[in-house]
């Protein structure tokens, strides 16, 4: 399966608990992502589905069971070629923006390419080019205390995507914000998988949004206990 960018086997995770039996957070979850998908993952509060996206992020690695990234077993890496995978394949938006106060909205996007020592012109290229993605050039020199709360989430959807990662994850990025600033961010997520063929898997509570999506993975008690994606992949179509 020469498309699959992503798969988790039988992924379980712990979390260790004072003086208590470890806590499951994600117990024996298999999944599948091939290039392109857009993907919900949705269950209630606690359901395990952060832990699932940073296990998909490779952020942490599991307890039990393998995470292949772009077909490389993530146990036999070493921090560094799991920190250089990383970077290089993936993208993150929280649901904090987490952008960095000190540094206005062209710099923050920067800051990835900085550290991976792109060249200044292009460093400048790439910036303008997410930016204007997001509809934020009008915003280069502003602060982020300057912007609304869903044009800061457009600035971390255009850091993310400054090292031009083949997934991103999305973690309830529209948390924080209003019903007019959420519809927008989601539209522009979307509109990613759509304009630039990039995978995207969003973590979301509202099931209006999971429903604009491909596929939808239901998670409960660290369980996946729906997938729709998989019903495609039986029926064969692709
Ligand atoms: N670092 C941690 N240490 C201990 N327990 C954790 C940790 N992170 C999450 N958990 C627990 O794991 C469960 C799943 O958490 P999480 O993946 O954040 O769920 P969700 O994102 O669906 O709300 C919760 O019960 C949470 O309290
Ligand atoms: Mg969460």
């Amino acid at each position: 399966m020469p498309d699959t960018v992503l798969r988790l086997v039988d992924v379980s995770k712990e979390y260790d608990s004072e003086g208590e039996r470890p806590f499951l957070a994600l117990d024996r979850v298999s999944l599948e992502i091939t290039k392109g998908e857009l993907i919900s993952v949705i269950g209630p509060s606690g359901s395990g589905k952060s832990t699932m996206l940073h296990m998909l992020g490779c952020l942490d690695k599991p307890t039990g069971g393998e995470i292949y990234l772009d077909g490389k077993a993530i146990s036999k890496m070493t921090h560094d070629q799991l920190a250089d995978a990383r970077r290089d394949n993936i993208g993150f938006v929280f649901q904090a923006f987490s952008l960095a106060s000190t540094l206005n909205v062209f710099e923050n996007v920067e800051l990835p390419l900085l550290i991976r020592e792109v060249p200044e012109e292009e460093r400048k290229r790439i910036v303008l080019r997410n930016l204007e993605a997001v509809g934020l050039l009008d915003k280069v020199r502003s602060m982020p205390s300057q912007l609304s709360g869903g044009e800061k989430q457009r600035v971390a959807i255009a850091r993310a995507l400054a090292n031009n990662p083949k997934i991103l994850l999305a973690d309830e990025p529209t948390g924080n914000l209003d019903s007019k600033s959420s519809a927008d961010i989601i539209a522009h997520i979307i509109g990613l998988g759509k304009s630039i063929g990039i995978t995207v898997i969003l973590v979301t509570h509202d099931p209006r949004v999971a429903e604009r999506t491909n596929r939808i993975v239901r998670i409960m008690d660290g369980k996946i206990i729906e997938d729709t994606g998989m019903k495609h992949k039986r029926r064969g179509a692709k």
